[in-house]
């Protein structure tokens, strides 16, 4: 690696129909944040992008099962992922969107040239349409039987059971994901890039990057032992980049409804994001500097799932394209599972980042993911690991250091830093380790080894820790006050070195730390290279001591465990027990449904989707928990008539027990209550 380059760092962009959960933060952000946050404090010349990534067939067939217009799915969502990032301390220079007209305009020029160079073949042939919406099933929009494993529910581009890549024509039984309707072969024709033809190229340029991840060149290695083939760079869609018109009308096909294919324009919002950047800052032009000039380090952080695209189909565009820098490196993570188990998006096992960041400091999320990153192996994210990680070392450890250290000086110094006196062994033994550990935590994240960056940050504030213990302040300050002092002052010189150095991992502590070292500087101005050089003169008035972390309790981390717990609980009997799709007489008779009036409904402390509600069933009071909270106001619901599942075996929900389940129609969007016409009393059955 280069370090007198430049950077120009990329993490995925993620798609805007959803949020953004933990394992997406471990893959492809938190990895690429700290290494922005490192080079900016080694005063590189760096740029850090991102953005949402708006096109595609999920967000349409979202949007068609919400009724909105998919504008509507990507704005929603893009300023909620955008929220979630900057809470969570994410520090990209700018955050695009794939919607923007510059996005529109960069990816149909560089089709275009691509196009004028001839780097395509046009093909016709037939592809799965749906008949009953009047649309070609690419992707997504499609089905079917996996050949592979048998899977019934993969899609025409991947089977989600056994990661098989695979094409529409290939599945069996194929359906509309739209309608459901049994598709029919029309003839179309579509843009492909003959990747076969450049593989070769690929091939060299590959081979000059040993230094890649072991995990990443073998997924790489195994796409050329199989051989690149064409790839459709285009579709039949009405949400997406159109075919640029010239390149259309030179091949005499007609563009109408057909548009870039979101591979094909996703990684170049990278290039356009950069371009809205540089007008930012007042120098349109800056952009090409970044991509356009040798000179850079451009690295992309993605999950294991993005590498073909970012490893092979966009370097052999920009190769075509010839204008553009090469990646130096793809970190490419892998995946971090939950509790042992796959997040799963679609049955709700997760922990959604803007949930987490409701309850617990973002530090201790960046903390726990860093030091336990998926880098060459799954990993797995548990909530009792998290708990002792928060506890056992960013409280014990650098938390109870700095603590001890300010209070310490506060008491005894009048808050301002004691002058030194002769340095002994130990005194040596610490300046030596901050140099040494600075330089050994940098060399690891310019290596991509963020587990262990992260690890050997700790060791310093664990060997700063134990200064202090063998040091006895608490006794030298009587009998040896120049050695208690000097153990003072290095106490305190550490922790500037530690609030330096924990600014790419945990970076709202570090901004605390500066604030109780009085530092008029923000910590990103800080220089990396001069930690356990340059040192706080004496007599520097600190600030206020204040507890960097406080102690999680057993209880909060067990309620989070219990809400994944039984998800996955329901997931594994519906596996076990298969739903009969016909449900006998006598069991829907089973089902005990009662008239009830609701009395009162209270909100539930830290649950804002939940009410408490007491409801009349007859003569009986009853204590409900319901998912009302963001449909209803208490004033509503109160005196409202509605119809109670009786008969369901009490649950605690929150910490609150609920005696019975409330029937409500849910549209998607709202959730309304079923509640009888005119004037009835509860209590009284319903069938
Ligand atoms: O897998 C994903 O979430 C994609 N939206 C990543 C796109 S990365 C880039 F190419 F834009
Ligand atoms: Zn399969």
């Amino acid at each position: 690696m280069n370090e007198n380059k430049r950077y120009l760092l990329t993490s995925a962009l993620p798609y805007a129909n959803g949020p953004i959960h933990l394992g997406h933060l471990a893959g492809a952000y938190l990895p690429g944040d700290i290494f922005a946050r490192y080079c900016r404090l080694k005063k590189r010349d760096v740029v850090y992008i991102c953005g949402s990534d708006e096109h595609g067939v999920p967000i349409m067939l979202r949007a068609r099962d919400e009724g909105k217009n998919p504008q509507e799915v990507v704005d929603h969502f893009h300023a909620g992922i955008e929220a979630s990032f900057r809470k969570v301390g994410m520090s990209f220079d700018y955050y695009g969107r794939t919607s923007s007209p510059v996005h529109y305009e960069t990816s149909q020029e560089f089709f275009q040239n691509l196009a004028d160079k001839e780097a395509f073949v046009l093909k016709t042939n037939e592809q799965l349409y749906d008949p009953e919406a009047n649309m070609f099933l690419a992707d997504r929009f499609i089905r079917g039987t996996c050949p592979n494993c048998g899977y019934e529910d993969a899609y025409g581009d991947q089977c989600e059971n056994c990661g098989t890549s695979l094409s529409p024509a290939e599945l069996k039984n194929p359906r509309s994901a739209v309608t459901n309707a049994k598709p029919i072969k029309k003839e179309t024709t579509h843009w492909y890039l003959p990747l076969g033809d450049i593989q070769p190229d690929l091939e060299e340029w590959i081979a000059t990057h040993p230094e890649w991840r072991n995990h990443v060149l073998g997924q790489i290695k195994s796409w050329f032992k199989t051989g690149l083939t064409d790839r459709a760079m285009t579709r039949d869609m009405d949400w997406g980049v159109p075919v640029p018109e010239a390149a259309a009308e030179a091949v005499k096909v007609d563009a109408n409804g057909k548009v870039l294919y979101v591979w094909f324009d996703a990684p170049i919002g990278y290039i356009s994001a950069t371009k809205e950047w540089a007008a930012k800052q007042g120098q349109p032009d800056l952009w090409r500097k970044y991509w356009q000039d040798q000179d850079t380090n451009l690295v992309h952080f993605i999950g294991k799932d993005n590498i073909v695209f970012h490893c092979l189909i966009f370097p052999a565009l920009l190769k075509i394209h010839g204008d553009y820098v090469l990646p130096m490196n793809v970190p490419a993570n892998e995946f971090l599972n939950l509790e042992g188990n796959k997040f799963s998006t679609s049955r709700n096992y997760a922990v959604w980042l803007e949930d987490y960041l409701e309850k617990f400091e973002a530090d201790s999320l960046r903390y726990t993911l860093a030091v336990s990153m998926p880098e060459t192996k799954d990993s797995d994210f548990s909530w009792r690991d998290f708990q002792a990680r928060h506890n056992n070392e960013l409280a014990d450890i650098l938390g109870n250091f700095v603590n001890r250290t300010f209070t310490f000086i506060s008491k005894y110094y009048d808050g301002k830093l004691p002058e030194k006196g002769a340095l002994d062994e130990l005194d040596q033994e610490l300046l030596d380790t901050i140099v040494h550990l600075r330089k050994k935590v940098g060399q690891a994240i310019d290596d991509f080894q963020f587990k262990l960056a992260t690890k050997r940050f700790m060791e310093l504030a664990r060997f700063a820790n134990k200064y202090f213990n063998d040091k006895e302040p608490w006794k030298t300050r009587k009998s040896d006050p120049e050695s208690c002092a000097t153990a003072l002052h290095l106490c305190a010189q550490t922790a500037y070195a530690l609030a330096v150095l924990s600014n790419p991992f945990i970076p709202f502590a570090s901004a605390r730390m500066f604030r109780i070292l009085n530092l008029d500087a923000k910590p990103e101005e800080a220089a990396w290279d001069e930690v356990g050089e340059v040192f706080l003169p004496d007599g520097h008035q600190f600030g206020e001591p204040e507890i960097l972390f406080r102690k999680i309790e057993d209880e909060v981390i067990e309620r989070e465990v219990a809400i994944l717990e039984t998800i996955q609980r329901e997931a594994e009997k519906a596996v076990d027990e298969p739903e009969e799709s016909l449900l006998d007489i006598e069991d829907f008779r089973q089902v005990d449904l009662r008239t009830a009036k609701i009395l009162s409904a209270e909100a539930i402390p830290k649950a804002r989707k939940l009410f408490k509600l007491q409801v009349e069933v007859g003569d009986e009071k009853r204590q409900v928990v319901a998912g009302l909270a963001e449909h209803y106001t208490p004033e509503e619901l109160a005196g409202k008539t509605v119809v109670l599942v009786a008969n369901l075996k009490p649950a605690t929900i929150r910490g609150v027990e609920s005696q019975g389940m409330l029937l409500a129609v849910d549209d998607g969007k709202k959730l309304t209550l079923v509640s009888p016409e005119g004037e009835v009393v509860s209590g009284k059955p319903v069938s």
